[in-house]
């Protein structure tokens, strides 16, 4: 596969690349503009790396409503929700939903995705659903699944026992919820369990941590000690922490000499996060998301996520990770140029670093060749816009082809 006239990212000059079973083996500078014979003429826009979807609950995807609405709006009548509907769980049904869910995502330049999957249910089903899947798509995604004890580790029957026979179905992360545990006793000594079963299976670690909106919520502190004395460090990832948009600075400013010793990467879900955090408020109201500028200004690694597409917490949700970026860009203060000039990272670079795939990501000669193009000249350019992704390729093979919109009609103004 040749593609010409593709510009990178922070680069000034046009490329021209060539793939070859599957990988990148030439990228190579041009001089100017050309018109050679190519299997894909980006027209000088840009050619990224594709965009990565590190925390979402596919199991839950296109649920919203089912049995019934959460009314309140809240993270725990969301869990209730969710609850009732996980009665009804069925292979068929959670496998279709899936799938549908999956060509959302593949539509919008996704090509990785870590999904958080509930093991609070004695029979596993969308566990073992979901599992057989990940061969299947693979030509077209790669899928991490993580063990998710949605109603706890300590807190529910035979939990324990439920997070290894996950690990054994096929889950590659281990969860965990402290901040749901019964007690804070239960949520300190489950993310100690939580680091020491990933050892002891050579797993990765991503945690809902501190979800909720209080202050005192400080799990984060003990798995950050967990992943810096297990030597396990940047396979542990926190997601969420919406906690820490309620500690104080002066605990904040001890904790995040921690957290940089530690090497976590952090998830946060913007979108999510502000629909849910803050209901149980008056005026002011949290924005209830986590401090990523000041998480991404220390040099701690942070992505963003969708969480949720249309299931009992979030009712919206389309499958487009560029609304996540623009929204934490507003919500998070991070409106400067120079914030926009590396805006795409939380949705690439630094969700490959939460999912330890940076060895094989990225556009480099000997890497798989996995891009998309963007209908935008640069990350600036594309936030503003919310460009939409014109072609993405997965080892040198045309997953979607896209043309942009034309306006046909429009009123001219002029002076
Ligand atoms: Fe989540």
């Amino acid at each position: 596969m040749k593609i010409i006239n593709a510009r990178l990212r922070h680069k000034d000059q046009l490329y021209t690349i060539i793939c070859e079973n599957g990988y990148f083996t030439e990228v190579r500078i041009q001089t100017d503009v050309i018109s050679d014979e190519c299997d894909i003429d980006a027209q000088q826009q840009l050619l990224c790396a594709p965009f990565i979807e590190p925390h979402i609950h596919l199991d839950a995807v296109l649920t919203a409503g089912e049995p019934r609405w959460n009314k309140s709006g809240t993270l725990f009548e969301g869990i209730e929700c969710w609850a009732e509907r996980k009665q009804m769980l069925s292979e068929s049904d959670v496998q279709s939903r899936v799938l549908k869910a999956a060509e959302l995502l593949i539509s919008n330049g996704v090509q990785h995705i870590r999904t958080h999957i509930d093991v609070t249910d004695p029979n596993l089903t969308a566990l073992k659903a979901i599992a057989p899947l990940k061969e299947k798509l693979l030509p077209y995604l790669d899928l991490q699944i993580v063990a998710f004890p949605q109603e706890g580790i300590f807190s529910f029957p035979k939990g324990k026992q439920l997070m290894e026979q996950a690990l054994e179905i096929g889950a590659d992360v281990v969860g965990g919820i402290p901040h749901f545990e019964f007690t804070r006793e239960y949520g300190v000594d489950s993310m100690r369990w939580v680091v020491e079963l990933a050892q002891k299976h050579n797993k990765l670690v991503d945690v809902h941590c501190d979800e909720i909106d209080d202050g005192n919520s400080r799990f984060l502190e003990v798995l950050a000690t967990a992943a810096l004395e297990s030597g396990m460090t940047s396979k542990v990832t926190a997601s969420h922490t919406v906690a820490m948009h309620s500690y104080n600075n002066a605990y904040c400013s001890k904790l995040f000499r921690l957290l940089k010793m530690s090497g976590i990467n952090f998830v946060s879900c913007p979108t999510e996060n502000t629909h849910l955090q803050g209901r149980f408020d008056n005026f002011p109201k949290s924005r209830g998301i986590t401090r990523v500028k000041e998480l991404r200004n220390a040099g701690i690694n942070v992505a963003l996520a969708q969480d949720s597409i249309q299931d009992p917490w979030y009712s919206l949700g389309n499958g487009k990770l560029l609304r996540q970026v623009d929204f934490a860009l507003h919500a998070c203060h991070m409106m400067g140029y120079d914030d926009f000039k590396v805006a795409l990272d939380f949705i690439t670079d630094n969700g490959a670093k939460v999912m330890n795939i940076s060895d094989s990501y990225g556009i480099e000669v000997g890497k798989p060749a996995n891009f998309i193009v963007l209908n935008g000249k640069d990350d600036v350019e594309v936030i503003r816009e919310q460009s939409d992704v014109i072609w993405s390729v997965r080892k040198g093979e045309v997953l979607i082809e896209r043309k942009p919109s034309v306006i046909t009609q429009c009123p001219k103004l002029c002076l």
